[in-house]
């Protein structure tokens, strides 16, 4: 979208549903009157309801429900001048995207979100469903030149931000199940997809994906995934700002890179962990290589690793796994 119809976005927005005047408008873009209704024009046929009426200019009453490119570039605030985004109708699976394009020299960061995807992927291969427009699937490209002994905790490091990021949004954060999943009791809200080429003992390409239940209600999923999320309207009780969101997650997810990168991110992560970790002081079983461990979670350590104390007190630390919680003795 051409940056004069970004500007007027941008004012219309900024004024929350309240009048912008045409005149004042055209003043500060260089534009003449008519010019101005040209760009609201583009804008009502790119989704965007707006009113118009001689004495008072123009308001916006709705902003188009599904991802917009132009209203989540709009909403990103402060961006570093290298991002840049793509939004695509469907595509196979954002990180596979996100991976190609890594391949193909695109610049970095930079991010692709998708409103559908057909081969949406979780941890193990699993699929991850991706067939509501009303959620979100986004994935990051990166190229970070850190050592891969580095990647563990950078999932766990983006976790607490996405759910200090949610708490802005519905009000109940999610917990972390360790080491990707937002969760809230048993139900999936959310779960992280970090994918990593490495290179010389560097990380060469790195791709961070997340799919996060916005606006799907879990009775709209298929019955064997339905009882098992849960979607954000749901905790919130209402619809989220899908753009919105996007362009939150967005921000957060390149702030809390840039801190990664730089070594900033160790002092204070181990209690935003805790405030949000699912797991400490409960009993789980971790499946890891075909063997399957029991414990009492102690929480993670500086690694990313998982820490689980067994029934002898000896505690075992574990880089991968999957956790299922026991119940209580
Ligand atoms: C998991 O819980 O196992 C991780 C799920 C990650 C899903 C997201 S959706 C956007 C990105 N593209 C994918 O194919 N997967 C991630």
């Amino acid at each position: 979208m051409p940056q004069t119809e970004h500007l007027i976005l941008r004012e219309l927005l900024a004024r929350e549903g309240g009048w912008v005047s045409g005149a004042a408008l055209a003043r500060r873009l260089g534009l003449s009157r008519v010019g101005v209704w040209q760009r609201m024009e583009r804008l009502r046929a790119a989704g965007f309801t707006l009113e118009a009426r001689r004495a008072r200019g123009y308001r916006l009453v709705r902003a188009p429900e599904r991802l917009h490119p132009a209203l989540v570039e709009t909403l990103l605030r402060g961006r570093p001048r290298a991002f840049s985004l793509v939004i695509l109708d469907e595509v196979d699976s954002t990180n596979d995207e996100v991976l190609r394009q890594l391949a193909a020299g695109r610049p970095t960061p930079f991010a692709v979100l998708a409103r559908r995807q057909t081969q949406g992927r979780g941890r193990f291969g699993r699929s991850w469903h991706s067939a509501s427009p009303a959620n979100l699937y986004a994935s990051f490209g990166f190229r970070p030149r850190i050592p891969p002994g580095r990647m563990p905790l950078f999932t766990l490091w983006m976790g607490v931000n996405l759910c200090e990021l949610l708490a802005n949004f519905v009000p109940e954060a999610p917990r972390l199940k360790w080491p990707n999943d937002l969760v809230y009791g048993s139900h999936k809200a959310g779960g992280m997809l970090t994918e990593a080429r490495i290179d010389a003992d560097q990380i060469r390409d790195l791709v961070f994906g997340v799919g996060l239940n916005v606006n799907a209600p879990s009775e709209t999923w298929p019955t064997d995934l339905a009882r098992r999320v849960i979607s954000l309207s749901q905790v919130a009780g209402s619809r989220l700002d899908l753009n919105r969101l996007a362009a939150a997650l967005i921000g957060r997810v390149l702030l809390a890179y840039a801190a990664f990168v730089e070594d900033r991110h160790r002092e204070g992560f181990a209690e935003r962990w805790h405030r949000y970790d699912l797991l400490r002081g409960r009993p789980v079983a971790l499946l890891e290589g075909g063997r399957r461990h029991h414990g009492t979670v102690v929480g993670v350590d500086e690694e990313g690793a998982l820490l689980l104390r067994d029934a002898s007190a000896r505690l075992h630390r574990f880089r991968a796994g999957e956790v299922t919680v026991e119940r209580e003795p």
